[in-house]
């Protein structure tokens, strides 16, 4: 029978051993055979542990004496639905991990991905049958497209051509993927790879749209070189992001749950959109409209979020600072740009929109630098741009918790409360903004905040934007844990 110990010491040589430990726990030799005699870990070290095996595949759980691979026991069940494309060949690989993550394959290939792969290297790959026809009287027999729809945990479409998104949005059911799409009543996630054209264009895009709004999971494409020689957005996502991507939506609860304290692990499996720095807005090529933002505190969050375990897309403005590490930085220039990187980085967990958005676009900005004339001096044509926190506190795929900065330079308490209404989101982080020496803000490394709920207002007193971010990020964690 397992106890305490053993769990504790199989756990310790997962991680590499007991220097290993010490060092991941910041610990000395005598605080783990502390722990071992006492059978209990303090909190913050016990999440650090088990965030650690997680990332290795592996699930611990000290309270019910189990150290298993993850997913085992209650093995999620994946229907891989490949259609044809030239990234085809990526979702063996992508089999492959998943199934080392211990999630269960079962492929599905569309006609036009049999052009690429072949059933055969799947079904040896994953040990199951594969299935692309709809009207096969064996596989009917066997298993019936709708049980197969509905038999999984989730329904993984990777890679999706253009074709078969538009089929999708258009509830085509002309083959067994489509029909499976149609006829499934588990989540479904997309993992997109075309040409960028293709991508970028109006019906593709709308075809997302639709089924985002349907509760669709997108995994973007990323950007580069793509097998058809052009460079642009359209690669399929590196494998890692789909699979962070399942394990976001099927990992079990125990892996998401957020720790207590600074732990390295609070916001594992968190997906975490935030918005950075200012924006410019074209006067013409060579003059824009900008704002003192540094970045510095949209930077400074991304950075602890990621520290805390989870996966961060950060869309920043033009900024002098560095990306932050281990997040995955999308660089916009104008508010509108910003506005669509948000919106195609949805889903997200919680969403922190810190950029000092322009609140106008010049709509009649010059394509050729504007030059001075006797008919006197140009005119701009302003019209607004979009709000971006507000925009993502109504979206349909909303996410649970959205927070919005408040940049006052009177009444800030009033201010942001009204804005924090008007804008629909669930906190407000306000800062008194347009002081000068001690209390300047723009720029400056040190912030002073007041963070307003629907209960009311905390005053943080000031200190540095680094801690301002370590101070949000565990009030995030800490409401994630109750809920
Ligand atoms: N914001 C946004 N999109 C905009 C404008 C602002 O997402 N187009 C966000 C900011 O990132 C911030 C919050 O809204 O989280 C408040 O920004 P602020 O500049 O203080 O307010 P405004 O909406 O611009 O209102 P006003 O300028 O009238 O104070």
């Amino acid at each position: 029978m397992s106890d305490f110990k053993t769990i504790l010491d199989a756990a310790i040589q997962q991680l590499g051993g007991n220097e290993a430990v010490q060092k991941l726990l910041a610990v000395g030799a005598s605080a783990l055979s502390n722990y071992r005699q006492r059978g209990q870990l303090p909190a913050a070290k016990q999440a650090i542990l088990e965030a650690e095996l997680t990332q290795q595949g592996w699930y611990l759980d000290l309270e019910g004496l189990q150290l298993t691979p993850l997913n085992s026991g209650q093995q999620k069940r994946i229907l891989l639905l490949i259609t044809g494309g030239i990234a085809a060949y990526k979702a063996l690989e992508l089999a492959r991990r998943l199934m080392d993550r211990g999630y269960q394959i079962r492929g599905v290939m569309s006609k036009s991905a049999m052009e690429f792969i072949t059933p055969l290297s799947l079904a040896a790959l994953t040990g199951e049958k594969v299935y692309s026809e709809l009207f096969s009287l064996t596989d009917e027999a066997e298993m019936g497209h709708i049980r197969l729809a509905r038999d999984a945990d989730i329904v993984l479409v990777a890679p999706a051509t253009a074709n078969f998104l538009a089929k999708m949005a258009h509830g085509l059911a002309d083959d067994l993927a489509s029909t499976i799409c149609l006829a499934t009543d588990c989540p479904v996630m997309i993992a997109p790879a075309m040409n960028p054209i293709m991508w970028a264009h109006p019906a593709t895009q709308a075809n997302l749209e639709t089924l985002k709004k349907r509760g669709v999971t997108l995994i973007a494409p990323e950007d580069g070189d793509t097998a058809c020689g052009e460079i642009g957005t359209g690669r399929l996502a590196e494998t890692a992001v789909i699979i962070a991507g399942i394990d976001r939506l099927l990992a079990p609860q125990k892996i998401l749950s957020p720790l207590s304290g600074k732990s390295a692990a609070g916001l594992l499996g968190r997906h975490i959109l935030i918005t950075s720095g200012p924006t410019y807005e074209p006067i013409d090529p060579v003059r824009y409209i900008a704002n003192h933002s540094s970045g510095k505190q949209g930077h400074a969050l991304a950075e602890a979020c990621a520290k805390a375990g989870a996966k961060v897309t950060l869309i920043s403005g033009p900024v002098q600072i560095p990306d932050p590490e281990g997040v995955e930085t999308i660089h916009v220039t104008t508010a509108q740009q910003m506005y669509d990187a948000c919106i195609t980085a949805l889903p997200a967990d919680c969403a922190i929109c810190a950029a000092a958005v322009a609140d106008w676009k010049v709509v009649n900005h010059g394509t050729q630098k504007i030059k001075k004339t006797k008919a006197g001096t140009p005119q701009l044509q302003l019209a607004e741009n979009p709000d971006i926190l507000a925009s993502l506190s109504q979206h349909e795929a909303r996410p649970a918790l959205v927070i919005g900065f408040a940049a006052e330079t009177e009444n800030l308490n009033r201010n942001a409360k009204a804005k924090r209404e008007r804008k629909k989101c669930d906190w407000i982080v306000a800062n008194a903004v347009g002081g000068t020496g001690q209390d300047a803000v723009f720029g400056k490394d040190t912030n002073r905040v007041t963070v307003i709920d629907a209960q009311g207002h905390e005053d943080w007193q000031q200190t540095s934007k680094t801690q301002i971010a370590e101070k949000l990020i565990t009030r995030i964690e800490a409401w994630f844990n109750e809920r």
